[in-house]
Parts: C-alpha cells; structure tokens; sequence
C-alpha cells in the first residue's frame, strides 16, 4: 500500500522556488504538514500561502542550509509545531557551470559549502530526529526518507561543470553512505538524478540551453512525490528522469 501523505511532516529545503516549490505546492494538495525552508523570507511565505491554500499545513522558517547554527534551529522549529519530521526534501542548491580555467575561489568554496556541506548538514539534523521521534510513526510509515535531487551532475559531467560536478558527486556519495549507515535503523534514501528543469537556477547560468524543452518543476515534483508515497516496505533508491533534449549539439 501506498504511504498516505496526509499530516505527513515534510520538511523542504529550497522551498521557495523552482523544484522545491512545486514539491511543496503537490504534498499541500494531498494533506501534508510542510516545514518550508530558504534563506529569503518573503518568496518562501508566499509558497506557505500557496500550500494552505491547497489544503495543506506549511510553515515558513528562513534558514541557510551552510549554518549548522540556523539548520539546528529549522529542525527544532519542525519538530516543536509537527512533533516530527517523517521526510527530508533536500532541494537547496545552487549553480555555477563555468569553463575550469575561469572557476574562482568564490565559486568552488560557495558550490561545496551549499550542495555538499549543506545537504550533509541538514540530513544530519533531521536524521537525528527521526531516529529519535521513531516511535511517533503512524503505522504503514517508514522510520523517515531523505529524497535529494542531486542531478544527472551528481552521476554524469559535462564541458564546464567541475565544481558543480564535484559538489553535487560529493553530496551523492555522502547520501549513499548514510543510506547505509542508517539502513537498519528505517531511515530510507531516494537519490534523485533530474536533467534540466525549467527554474531560476538557470537565470544565472551562462549556458546555451533551451529551457522551453527541459523538464517543468512540476515533473520533478511528480517523481519526488512518487518516491515519498512508495510503500514503506520497498525503497526507491534511484530515479533518473531527463528531458529528451535542451542542449544545443
Ligand atoms: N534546475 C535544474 O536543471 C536542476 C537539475 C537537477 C538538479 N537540480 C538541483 O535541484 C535543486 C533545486 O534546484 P531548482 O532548479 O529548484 O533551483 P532554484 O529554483 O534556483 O531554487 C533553489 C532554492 O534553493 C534555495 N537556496 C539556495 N542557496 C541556499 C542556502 N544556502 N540555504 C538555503 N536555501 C538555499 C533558494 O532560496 P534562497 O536563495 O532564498 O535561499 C531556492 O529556494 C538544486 O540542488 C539543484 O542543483 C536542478
């Protein structure tokens, strides 16, 4: 039997825009109790309307994924309005595609702080309490899940993604090794690798793509949703969706 998601709690990291709004915006519309987090406050309130609107409980709590001080108080806000969190959406990340030789500093700390440090940080944090709040579970429910689009840059490269690659290769294999490490204990993990996906992340990105052809935020949402909703005894360790075609040959 499929997971029920309703009075699921749901904490979405990146919730403010792109595939992490729209994760929000489809687990509202099927009851779930959502802890939406970004850094900037006003988009990420303005998706926790949305959510209530369609049905579901959301809160909105501004956080960096960087700062284990501000991630360590994210979770506690969670668990004390939800009691619990069931499930982690990591959706936080950024982007920077680049030709190597011009990669700064900048752009190589920024890229490992936020997709690789930053997921770790946060899985760590909620793991913490899943494990914890175990007991709470309703029945048909698995100890916790921890889906993470890490991207097909998280499996595959291309011309002018080392840093990107690198971080979000980082962030597979340290989500891998918790998969293992927390498998006995129930918590489950979905390694999510999406081709490109309409959203802001490419308002910045220098590259020739056609965003009308790639993936709508709603798509990826579908396939996260999917693998929250898989019955608790079976887990969905990989997913790989991609677009046909957006890049220019
Ligand atoms: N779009 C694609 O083609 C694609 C494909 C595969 C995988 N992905 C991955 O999917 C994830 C979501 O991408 P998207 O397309 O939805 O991008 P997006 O529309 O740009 O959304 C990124 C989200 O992350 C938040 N964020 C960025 N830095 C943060 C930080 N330090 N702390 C907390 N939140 C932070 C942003 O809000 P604030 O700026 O307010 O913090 C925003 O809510 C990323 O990890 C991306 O690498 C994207």
């Amino acid at each position: 039997m499929t997971v029920d998601l309703k009075s699921m709690s749901v904490l979405i990291t990146g919730a403010s825009s792109g595939i992490g709004r729209a994760t929000a915006l489809k687990l509202a519309e099927r009851g779930a109790a959502l802890t939406l987090a970004a850094r900037s406050y006003a988009p990420l309130s303005a998706v926790a309307e949305d959510a209530r609107r369609l049905g579901g409980q959301a809160i909105a709590v501004p956080a960096d994924v960087t700062q284990r001080a501000q991630v360590s108080d994210l979770v506690s806000e969670a668990v004390a309005t939800w009691g619990r969190i069931d499930a982690l959406v990591n959706c936080a990340g950024q982007g920077v595609i680049r030709p190597t030789l011009e990669l700064t500093d900048e752009d190589m700390d920024r890229m490992l702080a936020v997709n690789t440090k930053g997921v770790i940080l946060v899985t760590q944090a909620v793991v913490a309490e899943m494990l914890k709040t175990a007991a709470k579970r309703a029945a048909g429910r698995p100890v916790g899940r921890v889906v993470t689009p890490v991207g097909t840059m998280g499996r595959y490269v291309m011309r002018g993604s080392a840093a990107y690659s690198a971080s979000k290769w980082g962030a597979a294999g340290a989500l891998k090794a918790m998969a293992t490490e927390f498998q006995r204990q129930g918590v489950q993990f979905t390694l999510l690798y999406l081709g490109g996906v309409d959203s802001s992340f490419w308002d910045t990105i220098d590259m020739p793509v056609q965003r009308d052809k790639m993936l709508r935020p709603e798509e990826a949402a579908g396939a996260i949703v999917h693998a929250l909703e898989t019955p608790a005894h079976s887990v969905l360790n990989e997913i790989v969706l991609q677009p046909e075609s957006h890049q220019y040959l």
